[in-house]
């Protein structure tokens, strides 16, 4: 999204202590599969790209893997108390497809059903409403051996998947979410190999964005299909809040916003490939892969939009010399995940900044949330994930998170600010309930508002996640 920001003091975010949020604004946590679950030769479970990835030397951090995780698997009902503790009014976790279809098609495997479905009564039980995410990365193997994402049959299989949870969850859950950040998987997993498969590909990651377009089309119809509630159906985009500054340059904003928010709004929302994001792209592809009628399918009626926010960035061209920052802020070691846009450089953010090195900016989130509500007014807007990563300890018990508080504090401001300027905003997830696998990074960063210890796998909840309980409770901002 392109947006212009001025910035926000912190004085003038404290002032806003105390604002009510407004009934039937679902507040919550959110999670995914591979981050959280561990057991993953058990029950049936098949092999995913990230059990493949994260078995690859030097992929992940400390060499880190899911095979244990938060071991939320043996754990969920534990969990599922935990989440009652602090009031959540809503949990977003996902599913593992290859938990459901280990190959990823054909045979259900009846396990991985009955997991979810129990995890879906205990949160109906404990008043806590589900939201599912179909997809958070964990493809199954079996498939990337096909091509994974690079090949139109997966959009096919993701829609058979789709219907078989439909038909076992959909008496029951009534908010679904197709894919979550399909720009993570298109590029870093196809274009620059920082995520699962690791395939350092322009022309994967162009391909992985029109079938990850075409698989959430497909899957929304299979849904409808198969939900027997009368329930809402979503996608979860993580936008690049691109900023102008004096250094910055419209022509690497455009690009930039083309290549990693339009190309996904624009098929998703308005039935269309930008016309710049094509021509962009053509020296990689001529974009024949795009079959008649395809957009048709892409472009279902959702009911609302779910947002993944975390920072903002800010581009300029690259002069071709000097060394070139990346997306991450970091020097580019060759593995820029923008295909169609080489001379595009991302420069350092003012801080101050969170573990991940991500700066901290809640008036992004604020003008990131009126500009897509100006963009798409009839689409109401859910906050899917929003949270940061801090260096926490356990101390005497106590998990004392300051800063996190401090964000989630100006992020829950902003989203308020947000719906004050008229922007029709269901929800807040904050991002993570549990400390969990983050990725590439592993165990190294911590996203949780309740800490893990990986040794024992004892649950401490931390300040944050008390905050987070009072906000809900009295359903302010404290
Ligand atoms: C977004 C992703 O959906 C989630 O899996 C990840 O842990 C967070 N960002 C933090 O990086």
């Amino acid at each position: 999204m392109t947006i212009s920001t001025t910035s926000l003091t912190s004085t003038d975010d404290h002032r806003e202590s105390g604002a009510a949020l407004p009934q039937g604004f679902v507040i919550g946590s959110a999670t995914a599969s591979y981050q959280i679950e561990g057991a993953v030769d058990e029950a049936g479970r098949g092999p995913s790209i990230w059990d493949t990835f994260s078995a690859t030397p030097g992929a992940i951090v400390n060499g880190d893997t899911g095979a244990i995780a938060d071991d939320h698997y043996h754990r969920m009902e534990d969990d599922l108390d935990l989440m009652a503790s602090l009031g959540l009014e809503a949990y977003r976790f996902s599913i593992a497809w290859p938990r459901i279809q280990p190959l990823g098609s054909g045979e259900v495997n009846q396990a991985g059903l009955d997991f979810y479905s129990r995890l879906v009564d205990g949160l109906i039980a404990r008043g806590i409403r589900p939201i599912a995410t179909l997809y958070h990365w964990d493809l199954p193997q079996a498939l990337e051996n096909e091509g994974g994402w690079t090949n139109r049959e997966t959009a096919y299989r993701f829609a058979e998947y789709a219907a078989i949870v439909g038909a076992a969850l959909g008496d029951r859950v009534a908010t679904w979410t197709t894919l979550n950040e399909p720009w993570c998987s298109a590029y870093l997993g196809y274009g620059s190999g920082a995520h699962a498969p690791g395939r350092k590909e322009p022309l994967a990651a162009l391909r992985a964005v029109h079938h990850l377009n075409l698989a959430h089309g497909l899957a929304i119809k299979a849904l409808r299909e198969t939900v027997t509630l009368d329930a809402e159906y979503s996608i979860t985009l993580n936008f690049h809040v691109l900023r102008g500054d004096h250094e910055s340059s419209p022509e690497a904003i455009r690009r930039i916003d083309a290549l990693a928010n339009r190309c996904f709004t624009g098929p998703v929302l308005l039935g269309e490939y930008p016309a710049d994001f094509l021509a962009d792209t053509a020296d990689i592809t001529d974009w024949a892969f795009v079959l008649p009628g395809d957009l048709e399918i892409i472009r279902q009626p959702l009911d609302f939009l779910g947002v993944n926010y975390y920072s903002t960035a800010t581009v300029r061209m690259w002069d071709g010399e000097s060394p070139r920052q990346n997306a991450d802020g970091h020097k580019d070691v060759g593995g820029s995940p923008w295909p169609g846009s080489r001379d595009v450089e991302f420069q350092v953010q003012d801080g101050p900044y969170t573990a991940m090195g991500w700066n901290i900016a809640p008036d992004g989130l604020e003008e990131l949330l009126v500009s897509l509500s100006e963009q798409f007014p009839d689409l109401p807007l859910m906050i899917t994930e929003n949270g940061a990563a801090f260096d926490d300890e356990v101390r005497d018990g106590r998990v004392d998170d300051p800063e996190r508080v401090d964000y989630l504090h100006r992020h829950f401001v902003a989203a308020h600010r947000a719906m004050a300027r008229g922007v029709d905003l269901r929800g807040y997830l904050v991002w993570s309930l549990l400390d969990n696998f983050e990725w590439g990074y592993g165990y190294s960063k911590r996203f949780g508002i309740v800490h893990v210890d990986y040794e024992t796998q004892k649950r401490t909840v931390k300040a944050s996640g008390h905050w987070l309980q009072q906000l809900i409770a009295e359903r302010r901002i404290p």
